[in-house]
């Protein structure tokens, strides 16, 4: 167990990868890892392909193995991570359990209005928040379901409205 590595959890939108950015800058013994980007190297395809290929099971079973790979190479080389997750990564319990074991877990959480606006301005590719329904009540269907499972599952919940990616990133380091 390596309760030195942090996970980054919070919607599409929230930040993580910023934060986890930030939080690289603060701690240069710490190696970062992208969940998405580590998935997409492992596949040699994109998030995208993936969906539309495999569908969403398949891609939450990789990235269950992606975690189990992570954690399991920091155990043996004892190196440390700071892990950005996906937004969805929580939703498979065999994620939330080996997130919670391995890692000190922070949620960033935004408003619903600091998401929608996050993901106008930078959309992204993400299959998740495609179909007929207007993005604002797509994070809302997601986030009442989403909302609850991001607080379980972190040990502490760091507020993350104003974008402020640095202040974020320095509050997890502050933390006792
Ligand atoms: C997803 C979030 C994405 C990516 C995939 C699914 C989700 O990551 O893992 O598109 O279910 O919320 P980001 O939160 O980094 O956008």
């Amino acid at each position: 167990m390596n309760m030195n590595n942090i996970s980054l959890i919070g919607f599409m939108g929230s930040g993580k990868t910023s934060v986890g950015k930030e939080l690289a800058k603060l701690l240069p013994d710490m190696e970062l890892i992208d969940l998405d980007s580590y998935i997409e190297a492992m596949s040699g395809r994109t998030i995208p392909e993936i969906f539309e290929t495999e569908g969403e099971a398949a891609f939450r079973e990789m990235e269950k193995s992606a975690l189990e790979d992570i954690f399991l190479t920091g155990e043996l080389t004892g190196s440390s991570y700071i892990l950005s997750l996906g937004g969805g990564t929580v939703t498979s319990e065999a994620c939330r359990r080996m997130i919670r074991r391995n890692s000190t877990c922070f949620y960033l959480k935004a408003s619903i209005d600091t998401l929608v606006s996050n993901l106008e301005t930078w959309p992204g590719d993400r299959p998740m928040l495609k179909g007929g329904k207007s993005l604002r009540s797509r994070v809302e269907e997601l986030m009442t379901t989403r909302g609850p499972i991001y607080e379980k599952t972190a040990h502490h919940v760091i507020k993350i409205d104003g974008n402020d990616y640095l202040a974020a990133a320095v509050e997890i380091v502050s933390l006792p």
